[in-house]
């Protein structure tokens, strides 16, 4: 059963990195729209190109998925098990918070990237392609 999840999770993964990111985030995704945001603003400014810290780069979605020194850093499914979110949740307190040094995201935006990695941690699906129950729905609206 992990051994089936690992060679799906591979195959994922290299069908990511086969794909131009702009096209993903041009085509209107949850992500995009939602998530992105949250990394741009809170993020980027430590994990891009030139400057990643901890081995990880956040500016697009096969960067990200390439993980960072101890390796990927989301749990396709379970966010708790994804050092993305986990981290979010730590106390400022904690040396492993994020983003490091400064203040924790909003409720809204810590649970909208949690629902968003349970629910597949995708990239691509467009809002209508999910059911969005109330809770996430009214951190939209
Ligand atoms: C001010 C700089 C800074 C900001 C902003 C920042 N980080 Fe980091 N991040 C670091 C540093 C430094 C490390 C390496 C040390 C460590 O692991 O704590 C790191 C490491 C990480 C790691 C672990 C990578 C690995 O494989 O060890 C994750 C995951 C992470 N950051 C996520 C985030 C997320 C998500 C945000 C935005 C919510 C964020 N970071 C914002 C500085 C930052």
């Amino acid at each position: 059963m992990i051994v089936l999840y690992f060679i799906i999770y591979k195959e994922k993964t290299n069908q990511m990195k086969q794909t131009d990111d702009m096209q993903l985030l041009e085509n209107n995704s949850f992500y995009s729209n939602h998530v992105e945001p949250i990394f741009i603003k809170n993020c980027i400014a430590c994990h891009h190109d030139k400057k990643k810290l901890g081995g990880l780069n956040m500016l697009s979605p096969s960067k990200i998925h390439l993980g960072g020194k101890n390796g990927s850093v989301i749990t396709i499914g379970n966010a708790y098990k994804s050092e993305i979110y986990k981290r979010l949740i730590l106390p400022i307190s904690n040396e492993k918070h994020m983003p490091k040094g400064k203040d924790s995201l909003t409720k809204n935006e810590i649970k909208l990237i949690e629902w968003w990695i349970n629910s597949g941690a995708s990239f691509t699906k467009k809002p209508d392609d999910f059911i969005f129950p109330d809770e996430i729905k009214s951190i939209l609206n």
